[in-house]
């Protein structure tokens, strides 16, 4: 560890959505941060430049461009650098991309979590990885917890991703690593993701433009604060420790579920217009609901998420019409 309690940290995924916010909780912090991201072209890549260009005023902040799926890349830089922790979030993410590009899900979210686990074999230093609500796929019994299995995921992604689970298992039993998976709920908030619903939404009705919800936007979701999320992350690295190779567990969520036309109801009011709504059928891989049981969660951080919806909406706005 670094002098004065500051720590070394590599967070993958710095440029995306909750990694930016992290970095920023972390920096904010007195932490050194080295982050890398492949800066993937899509919809979201303008974002991307511009969380790197804020996290680079910071000088306690290092980016460096790699790509997870070279494992040569990211053995060299467990070579160059050692590590106090890592928070892993790069991923291929959204669901319904994911049974058409499924090689590249894959070769991302399974083969590049891999190369991370097997660069840390030496150094054994404690990884937190971004995990997914999606794993519970069809179970219906609500609110998920963590002891329910994770045998029916309706996606390629939520498979790569209960994947990633079931290699963390193995590489912290044989190889003595610590290793924490969490189980994100809907996350959003300020530089969300733009193919993410809560900002196509409030793109759409800020400009007029029609929005599709599936299944007459009765679809319940567990919608989580990023602020919160990067709190319960902040909070649990704390207490990961080298030297207790155990592998755990939790979910992150608000623990609350809202349908989906609810929040297009709270985003028309936060802006003062009317959403023009399609409705359609909803497509397999989307699940019905999801609810998180955060009960582990605070047992072992004392916190929870609670940011309400309302009050996550109008900080989303105030983001929006200001950077949009
Ligand atoms: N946002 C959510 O609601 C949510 C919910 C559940 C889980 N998660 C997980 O949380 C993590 C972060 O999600 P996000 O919403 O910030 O997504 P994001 O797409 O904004 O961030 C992911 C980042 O990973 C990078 N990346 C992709 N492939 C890479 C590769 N091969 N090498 C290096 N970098 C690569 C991307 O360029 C991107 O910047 C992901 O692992 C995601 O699966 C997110």
């Amino acid at each position: 560890m670094n002098s004065n309690n500051s720590k070394k940290i590599l967070l993958t995924g710095v440029a995306g959505f909750i990694g930016h916010h992290l970095a920023v909780k972390y920096l904010s912090e007195g932490n050194q941060v080295i982050g890398i991201d492949n800066l993937r072209v899509d919809d979201s890549v303008n974002f991307k430049s511009q969380r790197i260009k804020d996290l680079e005023t910071r000088s306690a902040f290092i980016f460096e461009k790699i790509d997870i799926r070279d494992r040569e890349a990211v053995s060299d830089l467990f070579q160059r650098h050692t590590f106090d922790l890592i928070l892993h979030l790069a991923a291929r993410t959204g669901v319904r991309e994911s049974s058409e590009q499924y090689a590249d899900y894959l070769n991302t979210n399974v083969n590049g979590t891999c190369h991370l686990f097997d660069a840390n074999v030496d150094q054994k230093c404690p990884i937190i990885f971004a995990s997914s609500s999606s794993v519970y796929g069809d179970n219906h019994i609500m609110p998920f917890s963590e002891d329910q299995k994770i045998a029916s995921p309706l996606s390629v992604y939520a498979a790569s991703k209960a994947s990633a689970e079931l290699l963390a298992y193995h590489y912290s039993k044989n190889f003595g690593m610590p290793i924490t998976a969490l189980r994100f709920f809907t996350v959003y908030g300020p530089w969300c993701r733009k193919d993410m619903a809560v900002y196509k939404f409030f793109k759409a009705i800020q400009e007029g433009k029609e929005i599709t919800l599936f299944d007459e936007g009765q679809l319940l979701r567990d919608f989580t604060f990023v602020d919160d999320i990067v709190e319960s992350i902040f909070l649990l690295s704390s207490l990961t420790a080298s030297g207790h190779a155990k592998f755990e567990v939790y979910n992150i969520g608000n623990g609350n579920q809202s349908k989906v036309i609810d929040l297009v109801r709270l985003i028309e009011v936060s802006l003062g217009k009317t959403a023009i709504i399609k409705f359609q059928q909803k497509v397999g891989e989307d699940m019905e609901a999801t609810q998180a049981n955060v009960d582990q969660l605070f047992e072992k951080i004392r916190f929870k998420p609670a940011t309400t919806l309302s009050e996550g909406i109008m900080k989303t706005r105030d983001w929006f019409l200001s950077n949009d």
